[in-house]
């Protein structure tokens, strides 16, 4: 049986942890000490390069090497934590925020002693009321002991932080819609580049990282590059000759909800499977898996035989789906996939931040023909169209011949592929919200086609047994060839 592997929730459970003293005892703030005397600040980026850590918050971007973005000879720079956690069935930076508020001030403190940082934001969800008073008082306690503000510890490096509430939209979490919404503006991206390294809060550079990001830089200082990248999974990138190390190191916070004997954030190693996952949780509630979603409501959905996909960015990447912010949703036998996208897809009409059209028009489109579909108002007019499918040559491909579908069908595949196209990953929106309605959108209906058909049909929400829901493993492998993989 897999264990857990506490490191940034290893403390979690400590009475009074909150508290400097006790956050203190148990190794606190020593490791900005050490970083702060032991170490020059090109080391300590220099070290979060070598570890591998990749960003927690969703894009699974190297920290290291978006922190050697920023330029360093201008003036101000920036530090933006993220702290908006809002993708559905994400809850792990709100644990840090309530419980062990102090290891994100450290680990503030060392990032920004690392990029010569001297005002850090954090930007936090607006329903966090508990979070933020917990941080606010952690900030609070900080200067006291003089680990903020001016001359910190006599070391002449000076650090404000400042915590702001957002008001509550999901988009707010995309970095450059938090930015807006940081300078009082209304939380809108903004069309990229320029990168906020390089343009970001005020126009200024700026680095956002996750809270969880920024809670694994203490222990990789104190603890060191070798401890840390043993942990977790390192692959060969075939693309280069020699293959290039691929690095899936440390651990990983997830958060598992829906359809298991004991939902909660789960602290692993990178690279174990989605079946291990889910027994370390205690196992599916109920007598079969229908489905997971690996990543957040964002995330294209795996079947029951896709279990054993190990749970790094790599390897989901390479399954045409994503880790993203962790947010694993497990589905049992009993729940409808085509209710279950209606429910995501109800959540993306309504964040939608509407500055483009394919967004702001598709997306409350794509939830409307799944409520029909979901309502068994599913339109019946079959339409023809070329048959795609398993070709002679064993890939994916146009067969000759004609099929009919249920119109609705190929209109939600259409629409959802229309505001942003999950076979090439090409999109004309600004920001990548797009994408993370038609993952779903495409990915439940070709993964799940035969329930979505039997809506249709039924003219009701119909639920399949496991297998006659899922299409063939062969259909499913056919159709994931046709998408290109993300770019790692
Ligand atoms: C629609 C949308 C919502 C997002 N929400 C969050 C969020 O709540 N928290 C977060 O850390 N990142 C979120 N992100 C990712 C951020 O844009 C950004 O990549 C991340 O904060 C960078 O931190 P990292 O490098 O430490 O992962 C979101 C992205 C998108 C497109
Ligand atoms: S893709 Fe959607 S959420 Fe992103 S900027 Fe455009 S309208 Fe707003």
């Amino acid at each position: 049986m897999i264990q857990e592997k506490r490191i940034i929730y290893e403390h979690l459970d400590v009475p009074d942890i909150y508290t400097f003293d006790v956050f203190r005892q148990h190794g606190g703030y020593q490791r900005f000490e050490k970083a702060l005397k032991e170490l020059q600040p090109e080391e300590i980026s220099d070290m979060v390069l070598q570890s591998g850590l990749k960003g927690r918050g969703g894009a699974g971007f190297s920290t290291g090497l978006k922190w050697s973005f920023v330029p360093r000879d201008i003036e101000p720079r920036y530090l933006c934590c993220n702290a908006d956690e809002s993708e559905p069935g994400t809850f792990s930076n709100r644990y840090i925020l309530e419980r062990i508020p102090h290891l994100l001030v450290e680990g503030i403190l060392i990032s920004c002693y690392a990029l010569d940082i001297h005002s850090c934001y954090v930007y936090i969800r607006g329903e966090f009321t508990l979070g933020k008073k917990m941080l606010d008082q952690a900030i609070e306690d900080a200067y006291n002991h003089s680990y903020l503000g001016e001359n910190i510890l006599d070391s002449g490096f000076n650090l404000d932080i400042y915590a702001h509430p957002g008001a509550g939209a999901y988009i707010c979490g995309e970095e450059t819609g938090l930015i807006e919404s940081l300078e009082g503006k209304r939380g809108q991206p903004r069309v990229k580049p320029p990168f906020p390294a390089v343009s970001g809060v005020f126009s200024k550079p700026t680095v956002v990282n996750n809270v969880e990001t920024l809670c694994n830089i203490p222990f990789i200082i104190d603890k060191g590059i070798e401890w840390y990248t043993n942990m977790g999974v390192t692959y060969g990138d075939a693309r280069f000759d020699p293959p290039k190390p691929d690095q899936n190191t440390g651990t990983k916070l997830y958060c598992v909800s829906g359809d298991v004997e004991n939902p909660g954030v789960y602290e692993l190693e990178l690279g174990l499977t989605c079946s291990e996952l889910i027994d370390v949780a205690g196992g599916v509630k109920g007598d079969r898996i229908k489905a997971v979603i690996p990543g957040g409501s964002s995330a294209p959905i795996l079947t029951d035989y896709e279990l054993d996909t190990r749970m790094d960015f790599t390897s989901l990447t390479l399954a045409k789906t994503m880790l993203g912010s962790g947010g694993v949703i497990v589905l049992n036998e009993t729940r409808s996939i085509v209710d279950s996208l209606l429910n995501i897809m109800e959540f993306y009409a309504h964040e939608t931040c509407g500055q483009c059209t394919p967004c702001r028009n598709g997306t409350p489109w794509v939830r409307d023909i799944v409520k029909r579909i979901a309502n068994g108002d599913g339109r019946q007019t079959k339409i023809k169209r070329p048959r795609f499918g398993i070709t002679e040559s064993g890939r994916w491909g146009d067969t000759g011949e004609m099929e009919e579908v249920y119109e609705d069908l190929e209109l939600l595949e259409s629409v959802a592929n229309n505001i942003a196209n999950v076979d090439t990953m090409t999109w004309d929106t600004i920001c990548v919200f797009g994408i993370a309605v038609s993952w779903p959108a495409v990915s439940y209906l070709r993964k799940f086609r035969p329930e979505f058909e039997a809506c249709v049909r039924d003219g009701k929400c119909t639920v399949l047994p496991v297998d006659e829901a899922t299409v063939t493993p062969e259909e499913n492998y056919a159709y994931q060839q046709r998408i290109i993989p993300q770019i790692i």
